[in-house]
């Protein structure tokens, strides 16, 4: 087994792929503005499991679609959906972020927790602007710095894992760059990664160590997220995933 399915074999039952939480996509849902709305057209891109979808679905009068490029993260949102009476309000959908399958000013939102670093924060900002309806609401998560500076350790390994990793300003300054005025932006709280995200994977560690007979390319993942594990505990007044929500201007 490779690599990348290993990534997905680790990450595949659980209920969210990253850090989030249901008060903050309901956060979020309030700051859009869109509470009352009806007849919604959204998009969740790279949903994974679809923790986010299943909140925009039970809280928005909306018609979701649901893109994630991971075929077994779609298969377990549909089972969710199911579950919680919302299947007829989503569609999951197998596809690449950087290629979707929307027309132009087709969407009421587009929502993305924790995702959108995949193609590049502004990448991903000027390339999903198109498929928005003028006025339309775009809702994403995003590795953000919290200071002005930090410590060299936590530097040095955002900054490899992901150069375009900036502080809120920096962020909010992209978003009107592209086209688009702040509405509101918040910071994950501590639980939505130790509660949500970080304390259920390290449950994992021990059944799928065993699942892939404690091979080296499994040990070496498990190291690697007890690394990062080790880096938000002890640097977390630094970075954080800030969550920005703004409208797109009209033109
Ligand atoms: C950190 S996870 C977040 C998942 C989910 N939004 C959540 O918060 O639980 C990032 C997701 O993006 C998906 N992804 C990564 N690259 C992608 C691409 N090029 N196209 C579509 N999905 C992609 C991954 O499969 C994964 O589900």
């Amino acid at each position: 087994m490779d690599d990348f399915q290993l990534l997905v074999d680790l990450h595949r039952d659980a209920e969210r792929q990253g850090p989030g939480g249901e008060a903050e996509t309901r956060l979020s849902i309030a700051l859009s503005g869109l509470s009352a709305a009806k007849n919604l057209r959204i998009a969740d891109i790279g949903c994974g499991s679809g923790a986010s979808t299943l909140v925009l679905a039970k809280h928005l009068e909306a018609q979701i679609t649901a893109v994630d490029f991971i075929p077994d993260f779609l298969a377990k949102l549909e089972v969710e959906a199911a579950r919680a009476g919302l299947a007829g309000r989503i569609r999951a959908l197998a596809g690449s972020m950087e290629a979707l399958p929307f027309g132009e000013a087709e969407l009421d939102a587009i929502w993305s927790e924790g995702a959108i670093y995949n193609m590049g924060f502004e990448a991903g900002v000027a390339a999903w602007r198109k498929h928005l309806k003028p006025g339309g609401i775009l809702a994403v998560s995003e590795l953000t710095w919290l200071t002005r500076e930090r410590p060299a350790e936590l530097q040095a390994h955002w900054q490899r894992e992901y150069s375009e990793i900036d502080t809120a300003s920096g962020k909010l300054a992209i978003l009107e760059k592209h086209g688009f005025s702040p509405l509101g932006y918040f910071v994950l709280p501590e639980r939505c990664w130790l509660d949500n995200y970080y304390g259920p994977m390290e449950q994992r560690f021990a059944s799928f160590l065993e699942a892939h007979g404690n091979s080296d390319a499994a040990f070496a993942l498990v190291e690697a997220e007890r690394h990062e594990v080790s880096l938000y505990e002890r640097y977390k007044a630094f970075v954080g995933y800030g969550y920005y929500v703004a409208r797109k201007v009209a033109g």
